[in-house]
């Protein structure tokens, strides 16, 4: 399992690279990624179809990246074997999916992979509270799952605050993931409010240039106070 080392990460998004030319779009943005966000979808949990396991195995002999799998799929702890088995780091199920939410992220960790936990936009950080101690890190969505390229939802900045204040009363050192709509105009506020790992599909993919555009957004985040 390798995860990211402490501190900022552009964790670029698959989602909107051209699905047949995932390794082109992984090597247009390596040298500035601290992890590559996956998103799984199963056409249930969330209105689209996209990706599995056998992905995530070719995706792994293509790049030496964390894995980061972002499971919008019913009932996940079905599929968390065969995604440790095709070389997932991290794995983030949604609380909405997991009635048995500590039994799935013990799942997990003894697979040899990093739980995190995603949050709807409506479901509240509070949600989290007695499983914190638990997570590695918790992705806060800033929009409905489903696509990329949706509008940012502000709401998502208090719930960022409240989890990094959770974070520091309680001594712990879980990480802090953003996905949904992050892109120049929005990341100096998801900076501010203590985010850590921040999702980008369409703004590095859907742009002209990705290598570019990933670097622009790393660049930021170093330079942002
Ligand atoms: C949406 C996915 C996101 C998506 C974000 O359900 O979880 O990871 O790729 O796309 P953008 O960055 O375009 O909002
Ligand atoms: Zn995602």
């Amino acid at each position: 399992m390798k995860t990211p080392p402490p501190g900022r990460h552009l964790a670029p998004s698959l989602l909107s690279a051209d699905f047949a030319a995932l390794g082109a779009a992984i090597a247009a943005v390596e040298s500035e990624a601290g992890l590559l966000h996956v998103d799984v979808m199963d056409g249930h949990f969330v209105p689209n179809l996209t990706i599995g396991p056998p992905v995530v195995a070719a995706l792994r002999r293509t790049t030496s990246l964390p894995l980061d799998c972002h499971l919008m799929i019913e009932a996940p702890e079905r599929l968390l074997a065969a995604f440790a088995a095709a070389g997932a780091d991290l794995v983030s199920v949604h609380q909405e999916t997991c009635p048995h939410l500590h039994r799935t992220l013990q799942t997990i960790r003894e697979a040899g992979m990093a739980p995190g936990v995603a949050l709807n936009p409506a479901t509240p950080v509070e949600s989290l509270s007695v499983i914190l101690p638990e997570i590695d890190f918790v992705l806060v969505m800033s929009v409905n799952p489903g696509f990329g390229g949706q509008r940012f939802l502000p709401l998502a900045l208090d719930k960022i605050r409240h989890l990094k204040e959770m974070r520091e009363a309680r001594g712990l050192s879980f990480a802090i993931e953003v996905d949904g709509g992050v892109c120049g105009e929005t990341l100096p506020a998801l900076v501010e409010a203590g985010a850590d790992w921040f999702v980008a599909g369409s703004a590095v993919f859907g742009a002209a240039d990705a290598r570019r555009a990933a670097r622009e957004l790393r660049e930021a985040l170093v330079a942002l106070p």
